[in-house]
């Protein structure tokens, strides 16, 4: 049974076709608002969402589908201490396909190894979310044209992020990528990514803590929130939380055709100021990831049918 867990579960084709069929939705949503008719999608949030749920949501809605799941561990059986594995096994007896988002590393490729029915990782403490993905290569396609050649900027909480750990995955294929990793000493990136992913693929980066040393250079900057749920004390967090704030100031040295991109929520990293640039792309990646989850639903269930 296909379930996407990892970014690197999808081949370089397999994403590109996902795109193609997100912009033919773009173009011709009437075209895809029965494919899943009859089709259920459970959406098991063990942890706070507000785009990555209502984003499955809608998606299956606007396929024809339909929805049921909970949004809170506390309203499921894992508050009696029910394992993954029985629910995974429980929700594949009520529904055709599952998104579940864990604050447990590792917690969504159980669920797939025990579900009947396809599962979708929506993010897993601080280690992966491949939808999050989706939606930002969409929007790197639409601003960019493609993928070869681009300099991005990751900037903030490189070390919990994991909407930052999948999209770098995922960018190592392409060629002539270079990476800058922006971050406070204590929330680098961790070093499996640079070892397994930027090392292994040959991409070059560099480290810094300045981001406006490295905004000349940048194609894409992808700003993002410090994780406050994942520190162990609250000290550090309020020590961090604000180490960089993006605001007009800061983009006078930036390329003219430079995409701002952040997975969102914001909380300071990015001044509303910014939201009339048109530089600013967080909402389309908002946009842009219920597009990649329907193309996303309608591969799975294809899949699981053949
Ligand atoms: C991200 C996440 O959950 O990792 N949010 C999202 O799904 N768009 C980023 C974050 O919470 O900071």
């Amino acid at each position: 049974m296909r379930s996407l867990i990892d970014i690197l579960d999808f081949s370089v084709e397999e994403l590109d076709s996902l795109i193609s069929v997100a912009n033919d939705i773009i173009a011709n949503p009437q075209k895809y608002s029965e494919k899943c008719k009859g089709k259920k999608l459970a959406t098991l949030f063990f942890e706070p969402s507000t785009r990555t749920r209502l984003s499955f949501e809608a998606a299956m809605l606007e396929l024809g589908g339909s929805v049921l799941g909970f949004s809170e561990a506390a309203s499921s059986s894992a508050a009696k201490g029910e394992s993954i594995a029985d629910t995974a096994k429980t929700v594949s007896c009520y529904a055709d396909i599952i998104a579940m988002r864990h604050p447990k590393e590792g917690a969504p490729l159980v669920a797939a190894n025990n579900a009947s029915i396809p599962v979708i990782n929506a993010g897993d403490g601080g280690h992966n979310h491949p939808t999050q993905t989706l939606a930002d290569l969409l929007t790197i396609y639409r601003e960019k044209g493609g993928f070869n050649n681009l300099t991005i900027g990751f900037c903030g909480d490189l070390k919990f992020g994991r909407t930052v750990h999948s999209l770098i995955a995922a960018m190592a294929r392409y060629t002539g990528i270079k990476i800058v990793l922006i971050s406070p000493e204590e929330l680098k990136l961790p070093s499996y990514v640079k070892k397994d992913i930027l090392e292994k693929n040959g991409i070059p980066y560099s480290q810094t803590t300045s981001l406006e040393e490295a905004m000349p250079q940048l194609d894409i900057l992808y700003m993002t929130r410090v994780q406050r749920e994942r520190f162990f004390n609250e000290e550090d967090y309020l020590r961090l939380k604000d180490s960089y704030i993006l605001d007009t100031r800061k983009l006078v040295n930036a390329k003219k055709d430079l995409c701002i991109m952040h997975p969102l929520p914001r909380v300071n990293e990015i001044s509303v100021e910014i939201d009339k640039d048109s530089r600013a792309c967080y909402f389309k990646q908002v946009l842009n990831g219920k597009y990649m989850r329907m193309a996303l639903i309608l591969k799975l269930l294809q899949e699981a049918a053949e």
